[in-house]
């Protein structure tokens, strides 16, 4: 007898397999109408088709509706103190993205913010946070630090990641991203901030994490100095991700595969060569269409990276600034309109492909026998109508490791 039944599925459409889809096998996702799944110990222990079903201690009736994957998150900077409702009017008056940051704004705002905050206080608000993104579907999320940037602020920063796993329904991975901006206290001193990351906070923040972050961007950290801080976090133990060519093409998407970056992130002006480059080494294109947007920047060239052979996954970036919003189902309705990802290739790209991304891809980003069982029942009949609608909660039912959540 099963543990559950989820039971008159309209349509349970997913990716299959433990690793990142690339090329056309993005768009092979598995569509199964009138089905069911079976759920033991947290785990999908049976799929099947047709009105014969197994026995189960619990019942639910999906209705006829769509089903798929729990949805995985794989780019957010949620632990932050404040927001940034005061730099809405800087942006429309002109001012860049770059040049508010410059002015100590930016990062560095919602860096005092967080500093001023208690671990106890930003583990409240981010875990309240995380409840709303899980009521949208969100059953998996990476989490960066970077807005301490210090030795003190990044840990507590990184401390409150760590109580958010063992607290929170979701699964979370932890990036640490101490390379996001120079503090104000070493302006003058780049050198002097990166030695403080590479030999005080690093050996620190790799205990706490599992993957490395840099802001490689004008102004933010050269390619020089984010290969040097990416090498000393492999050194110990992190795998490498990057923010590579979100504002200026400065090499970022080359670099990713140069160092085996198991993603490059944003991407929005990554070069042929860099695209190329991340293809052959298997790097992950985390795509964050919802930043494009809100910037009011260019769309990255997301099927020209598929047509080279690059995973693309999507995700929120949900952070105070560039990114305010944590509802996935946002970029999934905009890689359908800015970057023609089909509907099939989105779902890959906000499930397998982002499990892929946060190393994850054996347990989360699939409705099939042996994964987790996150599973979301859409109110949608069918896998079109999720990203043809948009602006509005499609959730209907959030499953959690085989529990309602
Ligand atoms: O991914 N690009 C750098 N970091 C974030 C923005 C962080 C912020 O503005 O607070 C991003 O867009
Ligand atoms: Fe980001």
């Amino acid at each position: 007898v099963l543990d559950l039944l989820i039971k008159n599925i309209g349509v349970l459409a997913t990716p299959k397999g433990s690793s990142a889809k690339c090329g056309a096998e993005q768009n092979a996702v598995d569509i199964l109408q009138n089905s069911y799944i079976g759920v033991e110990e947290g785990l999908i222990s049976c799929v099947g088709a047709g009105s014969v079903v197994p026995d189960a201690r619990k019942v639910i009736d999906a209705q006829g509706l769509l089903v798929t994957p729990g949805l995985v998150d794989a780019h957010t900077h949620a632990v932050f103190g404040g927001w940034r409702q005061h730099e809405m009017e800087l942006k429309l008056s002109g001012m860049g993205y770059l040049d508010i940051l410059a002015a100590g704004g930016g990062i560095l705002s919602t860096v005092r913010s967080t500093r001023e905050a208690s671990e106890d206080e930003l583990f409240e608000k981010t875990s309240s946070l995380l409840k709303q993104m899980l009521a949208h579907g969100t059953t998996a999320c990476e989490i960066k630090s970077g807005y301490g940037l210090s030795l003190d602020d990044e840990i507590k920063q990184l401390k409150v990641i760590n109580r958010l796993k063992k607290n929170s329904k979701q699964d979370i991975a932890a990036t640490f991203m101490g390379a996001h901006a120079i503090p104000g206290e070493f302006k003058n001193n780049r050198e002097g901030y990166i030695r403080l990351l590479t030999n005080e906070v690093m050996p620190k923040a790799a205990k706490l994490a599992e993957f490395a972050d840099v802001f490689c961007e004008t102004g933010v950290f050269s390619p020089e100095e984010t290969k040097r801080i990416l090498n000393s976090a492999r050194e110990y133990g992190l795998k490498l991700k990057l923010h590579a060519d979100e504002i200026d093409p400065i090499g970022g998407a080359g670099l990713a595969a140069e160092l085996g970056a198991i993603s490059a992130e944003h991407l929005i002006q990554a070069s042929d060569d860099g695209i190329m480059a991340m293809a052959q080494q298997q790097v992950i294109a985390v795509l964050l269409p919802a930043t494009s947007l809100y910037l009011d920047k260019p769309f990255a060239r997301a099927r020209y990276m598929i047509e080279q052979g690059v995973a693309v996954a999507i995700s929120t970036d949900f952070n105070p600034g560039s990114s305010p919003n944590f509802n996935l189902q946002l970029p999934m309705s905009l890689a359908c309109i800015k970057y023609k990802l089909t509907p099939a290739e989105a779902l890959t790209a906000v499930t397998l492909n982002a499990a892929a991304a946060i190393n994850r891809a054996n347990l989360l980003g699939g409705a099939e026998v042996g994964k987790q069982a996150d599973i979301v029942i859409w109110n949608c009949p069918d896998l079109n109508f999720l990203f043809y609608r948009y602006g509005n909660n499609q959730v209907h039912t959030v499953i959690k490791k085989g529990e309602i959540v």
